[in-house]
């Protein structure tokens, strides 16, 4: 196991927005998390990198990093994208991929990491633009290059194919499974497509007001009676 989580809870005021949760990710795999809009998801991931302090724990690697601030987490390989693109737009994309290895473990800066990360997300051509001139799918990659260049052993992805077209979707799965397979990165996805989990993943969480509702291969959760009544509705059913 690369990733556990035991028994954590995170309130915020009256709002239990993730209720006494527990997971465990394996090494290499890629491991998807679905759920209805405000169901927890990306809460999740702000208690992993250490946004909020919370309930519970949380082991990486072997290690018990609850409580560890951001940097820290930075530091010992975990690496995550944002569901809105936030990039700095007056920065080239060479740039902004550079901040990233500054921040990332070990060894600093390293330009020759930079150009190739440049060449494996695909924006070689595109180095010396300023990244508010990138499009949806350049930004996208610009977010997870900016996280690879930290060298991280797990990459947490949120909605990634969020206002994606077919085209853009298909080129980010080609990208997430040569992280996964070429690079060795075990991955996380928070995503709504039903069909890009069950083609990508092979361990699907799904949860609701923060509790799991199941944890299982993807056709099997896409089929589950208490998902489909809870996310999915019945045109789902199947994984479609
Ligand atoms: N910093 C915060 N302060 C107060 N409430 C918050 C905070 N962050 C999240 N919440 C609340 O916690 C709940 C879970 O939010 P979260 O963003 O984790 O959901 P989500 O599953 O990622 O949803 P979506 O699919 O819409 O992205 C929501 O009710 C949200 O309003
Ligand atoms: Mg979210």
């Amino acid at each position: 196991m690369i990733l556990k989580a035991f028994n954590v809870t995170k309130r915020f005021g009256s709002l239990t927005a993730v209720d006494n949760l527990s997971f465990e990710v394996q090494k290499g795999q890629i491991y998807g998390i679905a759920g209805p809009n405000g169901a927890g998801k990306s809460t999740v991931y702000n208690l992993i990198t250490g946004f909020y302090p919370y309930e519970g724990k949380i082991e990486f690697d072997g290690r018990d990093i609850t409580g560890l601030p951001p940097y820290r987490i930075a530091k010992v390989g975990i690496a995550r994208t944002f569901q809105i693109p936030q990039t700095f737009p007056s920065l080239s994309v060479q740039r902004s991929i550079s901040v990233g290895s500054r921040f990332g473990a070990p060894g600093g800066l390293d330009p020759a990491h930079v150009n190739e990360i440049l060449r494996f997300v695909g924006l070689e051509e595109e180095r010396y633009q300023k990244t508010g001139l990138l499009n949806l799918l350049g930004k996208k990659k610009l977010m997870i290059g900016a996280a690879l260049a930290t060298k991280p052993k797990i990459l947490m992805l949120d909605e990634p194919m969020a206002g994606c077209n077919a085209t853009e979707i298909k080129s980010l799965m080609d990208l997430i499974r040569k992280i996964n397979q070429d690079l060795g990165i075990t991955v996380v996805i928070i995503e709504h497509f039903m069909k890009v989990l069950t083609e990508l993943t092979e361990n699907l969480l799904i949860i609701e007001s923060g509790r799991m509702v199941c944890c299982d291969e993807p056709v099997k959760v896409a089929n589950d009676p208490k998902v489909i009544e809870c996310y999915l509705g019945e045109d789902h059913a199947g994984g479609k």
